[in-house]
């Protein structure tokens, strides 16, 4: 590949205020993740501008037509809550007329939306949790028949926000108390799904137009309290004190046969696909009682951290932290240049002329 002028942008906004308290790590991980990407590209020879997104998407525009860059690193997430949205990042960045790496606008807007992408899955005949329903106001809980246990998530966070012990209920009562909560705090619709007990994958997806599965990760809940749901909630995923996150575990490589790491691959790239994602992805799948997995979630541009998540599964197949940048970069130039160089209506916007 020769050598780029990487535009890394990333959401630096500094305001936010975590959901918990204890939870401060997220601005400092994000740091510290973007300067491992860095790195990362600058040992791929390649030349790397950091642009933290903090003020309007104009300055952006500005500092992108004075750099010119062959491509733009998109790290744009909200993993320091409060910036919402991937989507408008991702397309602004498409409209004046950057690659980009990761996964389209329409995708990130879908990540956001889970009983849409769900629904997306299941018209492609693919499976997803029984009983998967949105509840907007509490008496459409009336017009279910449930099968318990029951997950209840608010509908549009991601990240485990919203997700915690009582979000496990085995009664109409506590469903409708939970989702009460959901519709109350998080001010938006429930996701209620059967609760599948069944081990849990996580799937590393690389590629553009060809799409490698990575070895498979699985999470270990075997040493949690069994009073605790085995489920990835907020705890788990962040609250570094916690019970959940210190008795929550992940073994990458998982130990599976290998008919069914086929199988959980194929259902995963083809989950990948339905919902536009691209370049780089990790979908998250359970099996149920019968053990058949099933899709619960495709996370497009999923976290980049080293040693863990996507860069820990490569690691598995032996692609080095470099390495899976480079093909993501890559993916990058695959995609669809249809909605390149169109004429767009933002003044100034002339960034793209000349490419
Ligand atoms: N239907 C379900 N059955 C069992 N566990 C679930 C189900 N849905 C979600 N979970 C658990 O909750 C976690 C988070 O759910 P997920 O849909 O992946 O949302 P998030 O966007 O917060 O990661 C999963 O990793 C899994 O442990
Ligand atoms: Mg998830």
């Amino acid at each position: 590949m020769k050598k780029l002028r990487v535009a890394l942008v990333y959401n630096a906004y500094t305001d936010a205020q975590p959901d918990d308290k204890s939870d401060t790590g997220g601005l400092r991980d994000l740091r510290q993740m973007i300067r491992a990407i860095a790195r990362g590209l600058r040992r791929l020879r390649h030349e790397v501008v950091v642009l933290p997104l903090a003020g309007d998407l104009s300055v952006l525009q500005r500092k992108l037509s004075r750099l010119r860059p062959d491509v733009v690193f998109n790290q744009y997430d909200d993993v320091v809550h409060g910036a919402l949205y991937e989507m408008r990042v991702a397309a602004f960045i498409r409209m004046l007329g950057y690659p980009m790496t990761g996964s389209p606008a329409l995708a990130l807007g879908l990540s956001r939306y889970k009983h849409m992408s769900l629904s997306l899955l299941k018209g492609a005949g693919l499976p997803i949790p029984p009983s998967t329903a949105l509840i907007e106001r509490l008496s459409d809980i009336d017009e279910h028949k449930w099968s318990f246990p029951l997950i209840v998530h608010a509908a549009h966070e991601h990240a485990g926000i919203g997700l915690a012990r009582d979000s496990v209920v085995g009664t109409k009562t506590a469903l409708r108390e939970k989702a009460r909560e959901v519709l109350r705090v998080y001010k938006q619709p429930a996701l209620v799904q059967h609760f599948l007990k069944g081990r849990e994958f996580n799937v590393g997806l690389v590629g553009g137009r060809r799409v490698q599965v990575l070895p498979l990760a699985e999470v270990d809940y075997s040493r949690l309290p069994r009073k605790i749901p085995p489920i990835m909630s907020y705890a788990a995923k962040w609250i570094e004190t916690s019970i959940e996150y210190k008795r929550t575990g992940v073994v990458c490589p998982a130990r599976v046969d290998a008919e069914m790491a086929a199988l959980v691959g194929r259902l995963s790239v083809k989950a990948f696909r339905a919902v536009g994602g691209w370049g780089y992805g990790r979908v998250d799948i359970r099996l149920d009682e019968a053990g058949q997995p099933v899709i619960l979630e495709v996370n497009c541009n999923p976290c980049l951290d080293s040693g863990m998540g996507l860069a820990r599964a490569a690691e598995a197949a032996g692609i080095g932290y470099p390495q899976l940048l480079r093909s993501i970069l890559k993916a990058a130039f695959e995609g669809p240049p249809y909605d390149l160089r169109l004429p767009i209506f933002i003044p100034n916007a002339n960034a793209a002329k000349g490419r």
